[in-house]
């Protein structure tokens, strides 16, 4: 796992005031609230004391945080600020009393934590999401899913249309997909790598689901799939009649997915689907378009699904001489492994120099899953 990252603890509606959450986190156990105030917190989840888990203590004025086993209570900022068994006035409350505190940014509705190494974080911002929270978009979001699978397996997913057929043959999926030209561009020079890839088609025949989301048998269709590693990956999807992309015919979406790693074997996937507000939905002019595309997801969702966690299995069995083949579409793919190996090998510097360098950009991706197992 990448440690020096930002990476999504929820969408900013999933933190009400007056409750604790448990997270795991890249390894981390973390217990996060929202104050009265409004902030989020987020502290360590292991009590100073004797590690009971902060997650199952309580909220004393809503700020506060009492640990259920002997009642230590630290504040926002993970200080130790009472602790009951202290009788004698003259008994201090320990120094290393405290919880450690990790940074939180809350933006465009999503809440973000660094759990990495604080030196590292720098000034460095989380990505943007601004769909998220605009009023020209409207936006629908899918309750967060644990996954059973390390969390490239997602990415890897989300950059592969090659799975449309047959994964997908159906809804959004058709074989001609998989025969689609792909370009990828790459821009190394922020905080967070990102690899982008774009398919253009002309005069295509939409598969049965794109085709009642959009009410057109025959489009151009432009798909821009954008990992911004390694936490977030954005998809957005334009359709128009034929000729028609970038004027008022064309429809389009935006789907936000963030991939937060649990543990080597399990993340959480979460997803916002934003369209344009007041587009319509062409099956049903009553309802709205982002409506429909997200009442289409969970039959598309849990194939994906299906596909990584079963593919994790696989990774318990020894090597023994086997090796993945690559063709020329998964050029996606592997690009990606080669930036996030190289994100874990440098635990955050910066990437730029090391991966124009011929000599370290030489992998295993074969291999490198099995790896971090
Ligand atoms: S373990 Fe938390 S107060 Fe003792
Ligand atoms: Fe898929």
């Amino acid at each position: 796992m990448i440690r020096n990252a930002w990476y999504a603890l929820g969408f900013s509606a999933e933190l009400s005031t007056g409750g604790l959450q448990g997270h795991q986190i890249a390894g981390h156990p973390i217990v996060a609230w929202r104050t009265e105030g409004g902030d989020v917190v987020a502290l360590d989840a292991r009590c100073a004391h004797k590690r009971f888990p902060l997650w199952d203590g309580r909220l004393l004025d809503g700020d506060r945080l009492e640990c259920a086993y002997h009642g230590f209570c630290y504040d926002p900022t993970g200080r130790c600020v009472g602790i009951p068994a202290l009788v004698e006035r003259s008994q201090r409350i320990p120094e290393t009393a405290r919880q450690r505190a990790f940074p939180v940014v809350e933006q465009d509705g999503l809440v973000w934590i660094w759990t990495g190494d604080p030196e590292r974080r720098g000034d460095d911002r989380p990505p943007r999401t601004p769909e998220l929270d605009d009023a020209g978009w409207e936006t629908l979001v899918t309750e967060p899913m644990e996954v059973a699978a390390n969390y490239r397996l997602l990415i890897e997913n989300l950059f592969d249309l090659t799975h449309f057929y047959p994964l997908h043959n159906g809804n959004i999926g058709s074989l001609a997909d998989a025969k689609v030209p792909v370009e990828i561009e790459r821009d190394l020079s922020g905080p967070a790598p990102v690899l982008r890839t774009i398919r253009r088609r002309h005069d295509f025949v939409l598969p049965p689901m794109t085709r009642d989301r959009f009410g057109l048998e025959v489009a151009d269709q432009l798909q821009v799939h954008e990992m911004i590693a390694p936490s977030l990956f954005r998809v957005r999807i334009a359709v128009a009649p034929p000729g028609q992309l970038g004027t008022d015919a064309e429809q389009s979406f935006v789907l936000h997915q963030t991939i937060t790693p649990v543990s080597a074997d399990r993340h959480i996937w979460r997803r916002a689907t934003s369209c344009p507000a007041g587009a319509r939905w062409a099956a049903d002019p009553t309802r709205s378009l982002v409506q429909a595309i997200f009442e289409g997801a969970p039959t598309v969702i849990e194939q994906d699904r299906w596909a990584i966690e079963r593919q994790q299995a696989m990774f318990a069995y020894p090597d023994d001489g086997y090796r993945e083949v690559h063709i020329k579409t998964d050029g996606a793919v592997v690009m990606a492994r080669r930036i996030l190996d190289e994100m874990e090998r440098s635990d955050g510097a910066h990437l730029d120099a090391a991966l124009q360098s011929p000599a370290q950009t030489r992998m295993q991706p074969n291999r490198r899953l099995a790896d971090l197992r």
